[in-house]
């Protein structure tokens, strides 16, 4: 076990080893046990400080950070462009500096598109606490570990030769970051899992995260493979991550968005679908989802369905998260 994680940033797990981010959920599933039993928790982190700064909005990520904070004793301060100087252009290094000299780390949630990222990777560079992603144009690294969590509970520790599937979905609107199906493709691989990503043409992710992506399937020995037909891909599946992600590599453009997603109304998941992969294969989603367009409600509420599970590991795994990088013995 690694535990020597002390003001680790937590920006992509790529920056993590497996031996550390093993360790992020084996707190995460003691953290989780010890709350069920109602064992205490608040002297963890007691009178530390999170800020989490969101150019954008969210249910979960927010809540689960912050109601985390409140569980291991701390406090946490939800900030926003618009009710900071972020707004009128105040840099990421003196925001971090500034907020690293009050409080322990700063969380931010930053998806602009070619922007995002690299904001956090440049705060990090000059703020003297941790820098954790809360989802960026990239990457969603407490998503994907909170996933993974929820499959280790599921399946076991040992994931190996089990098939994951990452597929587009439809959906009418709004357009996602590519940062959930990006994550899971790079993580899965490192702990053994065969990765299956299935999309419309068009949807493709980054190039430098694919090859990111194929390097980790190739060190761990394992597949991973690009198609665009969705039932295939479903066939003889133990995981089904589903969900929508917008062309972001071909256009933002609303219209044309639109256009593009509506040629593909019947990338839906169904039961006859599901009825594709193995007997006992999970459904999983990161939330929120479009229900009717991405998958019916009958999966999404049936018997298959983790999507809940995996919501409230949020809570749980960055409570680890945090425990780790902003507590323990220093
Ligand atoms: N899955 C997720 O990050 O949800 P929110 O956008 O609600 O935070």
């Amino acid at each position: 076990m690694k535990t020597q994680l002390f003001k680790k940033d937590f920006i992509t797990t790529q920056d993590w080893s497996v031996d550390e981010l093993q360790t992020m959920i084996d707190v995460g599933l003691k953290l989780k046990a010890d709350f069920a039993m109602g064992a205490p928790q608040d002297h963890i982190l007691r009178a530390k400080t999170l800020y989490m700064l969101f150019f954008e909005e969210s249910t979960r990520t927010r809540n689960s950070f912050e109601t985390g904070m409140t569980q291991l004793g701390g406090h946490a301060i939800y900030l926003t462009p618009k009710a900071t100087q972020v707004g009128h252009g105040e840099n990421a290094r003196d925001t971090g500096k500034v907020l690293g000299s009050y409080g322990n780390a700063i969380a931010v949630r930053d998806c602009r598109t070619g922007i995002g990222q690299k904001y956090l990777y440049e705060m990090a560079k000059h703020a003297p606490v941790p820098i954790y992603s809360m989802q960026d144009d990239v990457d969603h690294p407490n998503q994907a570990m909170a996933d993974l969590m929820t499959m280790q509970e599921l399946f076991g520790r040992n994931l190996r030769g089990r098939k994951f599937v990452i597929s587009w979905t439809y959906a009418p609107k709004y357009v996602r970051p590519l940062s959930v199906p990006q994550s899971l493709l790079m993580l899965m691989p490192r702990f053994g899992l065969d990765v299956t990503l299935v999309y419309p043409k068009g949807y493709h992710l980054m190039p430098e995260i694919m090859e990111i992506a194929r390097k980790n399937a190739e060190a761990a020995g394992v597949k991973l493979e690009e198609t665009h037909d969705m039932d295939a891909a479903f066939a003889d599946a133990d995981f089904l991550y589903p969900k929508s992600w917008g062309p972001i590599m071909v256009t933002e453009e609303e219209a044309e968005v639109e256009a593009m997603a509506a040629q593909h109304e019947d990338w839906r998941v169904t039961q006859e679908r599901m009825k594709l992969a193995k007997k006992h294969a999970v459904y999983m989603h990161c939330m929120p989802i479009d229900r009717g367009h991405e998958a019916d409600d009958e999966v999404i509420d049936g018997p298959q369905s983790v999507i809940y599970q995996q919501a409230e590991n949020r809570l749980h795994i960055q409570k680890a998260l945090m425990a780790l990088t902003m507590g323990g013995r220093w």
